[in-house]
């Protein structure tokens, strides 16, 4: 008969030998299933941010259209009445040989009526931008810009007056209409520089004032800078902001060009 300590030898060896692969399987069995879980969750968001970007574009698009039938339908109906108002009144005056004051003040209220409508037009959809393009439009907007406020407005070209896809053309002219909305609104600053340029097959826009500048970090940031980061990434660009308190604010948007 052998001695029992010599019988319990190998049942500890056998034992701890159970218990340790035991123990490494249930360690193999914990990190596949974490690892699992991760890739699982990481498909998940990249889901979640697909589903909302595809949300992003069909709300940027519907409202897109949306403003384009509110502009036409402006210009058709409440423009075309106002303009055979406007028609009439003059007849009206002629006929009267302009000795009506009541009728004059009316022909310049008729005026002012029409050009308050021919502003909401152009700002809601302008049509120096699908008609004339971007470069056009761009420049248009900085001259009424630094017409009508007490900034400003300075603009450079550096491409030749050409036409890019619509998409592009009214996106990157949204984001310079929010881009001087935040520089009127909030940056105090007393000039604004913007620049459209082409690098081979990227088109750059920059805008800078020289305001009171902000620290992107901290600051609560509110749907104008949400909406521009989703608006150029629908049309595959990148955004760059670069401020900081009182050495303005300089944002640059990079877009890439389809060739051919
Ligand atoms: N050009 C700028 N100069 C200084 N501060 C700015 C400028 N642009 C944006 N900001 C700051 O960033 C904040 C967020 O801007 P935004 O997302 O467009 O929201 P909103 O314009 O509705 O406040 C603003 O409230 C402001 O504090
Ligand atoms: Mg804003």
């Amino acid at each position: 008969m052998p001695a029992p300590e010599n019988n319990i030898v190998p049942v500890l060896i056998i034992g701890t030998s159970v218990v340790v692969v035991l123990i490494a399987g249930l360690f193999f069995f914990v990190i596949v299933y974490q690892r699992k879980m991760i890739k699982n969750q990481v498909a998940l968001r990249r889901l979640e941010d697909e589903r909302q970007q595809e949300l992003l574009k069909a709300v940027i698009s519907a409202q897109e259209s949306e403003r384009k039938r509110l502009a036409e339908d402006l210009h058709d109906s409440v423009g075309q009445v106002l303009s055979a108002i406007k028609l009439k009144l003059h007849k009206i005056d002629r006929l009267s040989e302009g000795q009506n004051a009541m009728l004059a003040e009316t022909r310049q209220l008729t005026d002012e009526c029409i050009q308050e409508i021919r502003n909401i037009i152009h700002n809601v959809l302008p049509p120096v931008l699908t008609d004339f393009g971007l470069v056009d439009a761009l420049e248009a907007l900085c001259t009424k810009m630094d017409t009508n406020t007490p900034i400003q407005v300075t603009f450079t070209r550096k491409l030749t007056n050409e036409r890019f896809a619509s998409a592009i053309e009214l996106t990157l002219y949204r984001i310079a209409q929010e881009l001087f909305g935040n520089a009127v609104k909030h940056s105090e600053a007393s000039a604004i520089h913007v620049e459209l340029a082409r690098n081979g097959q990227t088109l750059i826009m920059s805008f800078r004032d020289n305001g009171i500048g902000f620290n992107i970090d901290s600051v609560k940031h509110g749907f104008g800078i949400k909406n521009l980061r989703s608006r150029v990434q629908l049309i595959n660009g990148k955004i760059d902001i670069y401020s900081k308190p009182l050495s303005g604010t300089i944002t640059t948007i990079n877009v890439p060009l389809p060739r051919g």
